[in-house]
């Protein structure tokens, strides 16, 4: 079921940030149909033109969509405003300077959407994106469900394919969700995660496909958090996956689709944590998070949802918000 929808409305998505983030999100989001409106913002002008006249080449291919190189008044109407601006590391440079600038860089482009009145839902993908997201919601002052960052979305679509991979079985029939920092202290909920409906305590005993199935889920868990650091080191960055994971995301907030997915939230109070975003199971509707699903997490999963909030409360704590 879904909520209704901009009835009579243009679909209009906004994507700050023309790099392979962006525009490999722009690709996907026009093939798939959901969006009638993409504008393209970098501060590199030239970027910016080039993806889109390369993108509306494409547009005898697509379902119809009009894609163009935007301005700041684009967010006055828009749905969706996706931001993966973000400064690459300089040379010497420390993480916590490189978050600094980052930290400049998205409070200015919040001020910029302020300043157009824009009434849409803010996805902050750029990293790190816990951080940013927190960042972005104390600039604003916005309600906490309108601004969302992309969070282990991703991590999560990695954890179920190879859950696929390793078990036989088609992904769509794995439901499974990393939850915690989208980062090294991320975790597999393995209390949530089944395979067609059965829970992998009753799935792995009947399966009998692997021999120790304890020890090979610690090594599909590892696997799914490294997956971004070998996929740097091979070829540079990541973004195929990504920008579908985005397409899920903004999908979700076009349609008011309701779908659960593991976005970057701020927490209230639930699962005993306060004033931190990070990744839990979330609705996600027409204007953004509706609402949070404290799901019964075992007692390791709570402490290691605590350590992720712990590691990025003590990054905040050195930042100059
Ligand atoms: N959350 C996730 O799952 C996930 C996955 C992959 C990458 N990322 C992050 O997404 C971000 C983008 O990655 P990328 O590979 O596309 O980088 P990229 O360097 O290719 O692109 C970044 C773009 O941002 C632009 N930019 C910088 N400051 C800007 C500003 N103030 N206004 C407008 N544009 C600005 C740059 O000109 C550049 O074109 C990075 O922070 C990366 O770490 C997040």
């Amino acid at each position: 079921m879904n909520e209704k929808a901009l009835p009579g409305s243009r679909r209009k998505v906004v994507i700050i940030g023309a790099g392979a983030v962006g525009s490999t999100h722009c690709y996907a989001l026009a093939q798939s149909g959901l969006a009638d409106e993409i504008a393209i913002i970098d501060k590199n002008e030239d970027l910016a033109k080039g993806q889109v006249m390369d993108l509306v080449h494409g547009q005898p291919f697509f379902p119809t969509v009009s894609i163009k190189a935007g301005s700041l008044s684009d967010f006055a109407n828009a749905n969706v405003i996706v931001i993966t601006a973000g400064s690459p590391m300089k040379p010497g440079e420390t993480r916590l300077q490189l978050l600094q600038r980052n930290t400049a860089i998205i409070k200015n482009i919040m001020t910029d959407i302020i300043s157009q009145n824009s009434p849409g839902v803010v996805l902050i993908v750029s990293n790190p994106v816990d951080i940013l997201t927190y960042v972005a919601l104390k600039h604003s002052g916005w309600d906490r469900g309108r601004i969302i960052g992309s969070g282990t979305v991703l991590d999560s679509a990695r954890f179920r394919y190879l859950i696929s991979d390793h078990c036989g079985v088609d992904v769509h029939n794995v439901h499974a969700y990393m939850l915690g920092e989208h980062g090294d202290s991320e975790f597999a909920a393995w209390s949530m995660t089944n395979i067609a409906g059965m829970p992998m305590e009753e799935y792995c005993p009947v399966c009998k496909h692997c021999t120790d199935w304890k020890s090979e889920r610690r090594q599909i868990e590892q696997e799914v958090r490294d997956s971004a650091y070998h996929i740097i080191g091979y070829k540079g960055a990541t973004y195929f996956a990504v920008g579908l994971a985005l397409v899920r995301i903004v999908g979700a907030i076009l349609r008011g689709q309701r779908s659960v997915l593991t976005v970057s939230t701020l927490l209230n109070g639930e699962f005993g944590l306060s004033d931190v975003c990070l990744s839990v199971p979330c609705i996600v509707s027409n204007k953004g998070v509706r609402k949070i699903i404290e799901s019964n997490l075992n007692e390791q999963e709570l402490a290691s949802l605590s350590a992720s909030a712990d590691i990025l409360k003590t990054a905040l704590k050195d930042l100059k918000l």
